[in-house]
């Protein structure tokens, strides 16, 4: 008998080890077929943009809340906001900074989140690109004026990081990822925000909680954790991104019709679902960002939503747990992310060596959504076949996969700037 179970054990425990084995090999990818985007949950066929609009999109988004970001409870803007510090005199005289937070007060809790901008001078209202940052604002530049955050962060004793706080030891640490004085150079505004302020990124190494951050300020009657269908950190920096779009639209020297969300990984997941749901966005830039991003789940390729749902609980809402290594069930897939930004110009961008990311996945989503932009008479990817590495396409759906790994580069930056020449100028 006990050989038995002892036999059961063992195939068991083999079975769970090949369904969470991380896939690289393209001939192992499942035969899969991808919902339809142009046809309605009713069986209905959607062929122009006007049935999009009202009957397709408004489905997609929904189901998207549903089963995989969660939706936001309730509406919350915020309270009011301060200029904090401004200065016309950063990057020896290029650029304004300011120093703006944003209050939220609701349910007798209060978050500050602190939003830094820099804009090149004497240009009027200009562009900007607004990123998450993952280590608090001061990593983004080597200026010394950029206030430090005090909210949650995981240790990191190289960097400073200790008692979960940032200290001055990592000013500037993350200044490649944003490219700052690039930006400013071709006349784009950068805002940033430490992800954290909105909601601290604690996954199951620290202990998911969801007593702090945006969440607690909308929970009802004593409720301690977001509903299985509610909004978890993912949906909360989404949210958080539109937050900094509310702020642009009452500055001055900000163009609100020109506001460009970015994200780099996890942040890149947060941007897009961020641009699918608020259509002020202009344009929408995902690098790198993977599962749950751009990549299509279906494929199984590098990071499963299974696996992010195990290190990342915190992530995407309760009902995306449904779907852990039973992607053919998902009601959803990513290519109808890309396809709610549609007719706005979206970049998607992947490396070669980010496998986790799965390139061939994020660049199939592209592909896919591209029958939406085609309703709108915009041009997407036309070709199942993967560009050349370091060959973007820039139409309404631009894309590249550059050498090297999970980064953002320069040679990004150059590619993002030259997109939001082309389709925002
Ligand atoms: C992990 C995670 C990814 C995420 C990445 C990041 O690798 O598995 O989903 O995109 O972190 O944010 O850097």
């Amino acid at each position: 008998m006990k050989k038995y179970i002892l036999f059961f054990a063992i195939i068991i425990s083999i079975n769970i080890y090949a369904q969470n084995e991380t896939n690289y090999d393209e001939s192992k990818i499942p035969e899969y077929k991808l919902p339809d985007i142009l046809v309605s949950e009713k069986g209905k066929k959607i062929t122009n943009s006007r049935s999009w609009i009202t009957k397709r999109r408004p489905e997609i988004v929904s189901l998207f809340e549903e089963n995989i970001y969660g939706k936001v409870p309730g509406e919350l803007k915020f309270k009011g906001y301060k200029v904090v510090e401004e200065s016309k005199d950063a990057f020896n005289g290029k650029a304004i900074r300011k120093q703006v937070v944003l209050n939220f007060k609701n349910n007798g809790k209060e978050l500050n989140v602190g939003l830094l901008i820099y804009l090149p001078k004497n240009e009027g209202k200009v562009p900007v690109f607004v990123s998450y940052n993952f280590w608090g604002n001061h990593t983004v530049a080597d200026d010394p004026e950029i206030l430090l955050t005090e909210s949650w962060i995981s240790n990191n004793s190289d960097l400073g990081r200790t008692n979960n706080r940032v200290t001055e030891q990592s000013r500037g640490v993350g200044k490649k990822l944003l490219s700052v004085e690039k930006l400013i150079d071709a006349g784009y505004g950068l805002a940033t925000m430490f992800a954290g302020d909105v909601d601290p990124d604690k996954g199951a190494a620290a202990g998911p909680d969801y007593s702090d951050g945006i969440h607690p300020l909308l929970y009802i009657n004593g409720q301690k954790k977001p509903l299985d269908y509610e909004w978890r950190t993912i949906a909360a920096w989404a949210w958080g991104l539109s937050r900094a779009l509310d702020y642009f639209e009452m500055d001055e020297d900000i163009d609100q019709n020109k506001v460009i969300v970015f994200g780099h990984s996890r942040h890149g997941k947060a941007a897009l679902w961020a641009g699918a749901l608020d259509q002020r966005f202009a344009m929408v830039i995902s690098n790198n960002s993977g599962c749950g991003g751009a990549a299509l789940s279906r494929r199984q390729f590098g990071e499963r939503l299974g696996g992010m749902n195990t290190e990342f609980p915190h992530w995407l809402c309760g009902n995306s747990k449904k779907y852990d290594y039973k992607e053919a069930t998902l009601p959803v897939d990513q290519h109808e992310l890309i396809a709610l930004i549609a007719p706005r110009p979206v970049y998607i961008a992947s490396a070669e060596e980010d496998l986790w990311a799965d390139p061939k996945g994020e660049f199939l989503s592209a592909y896919h959504a591209t029958p939406v932009y085609e309703l709108f008479g915009k041009q997407g990817v036309l070709s199942p076949n993967m560009p050349e590495i370091n060959q973007p396409l820039m139409t309404s759906i631009g894309y590249h996969i550059r050498s090297g790994g999970h980064s953002v580069t320069e040679f990004d930056w150059n590619q993002y700037i030259k997109f939001a020449n082309i389709h925002l100028k």
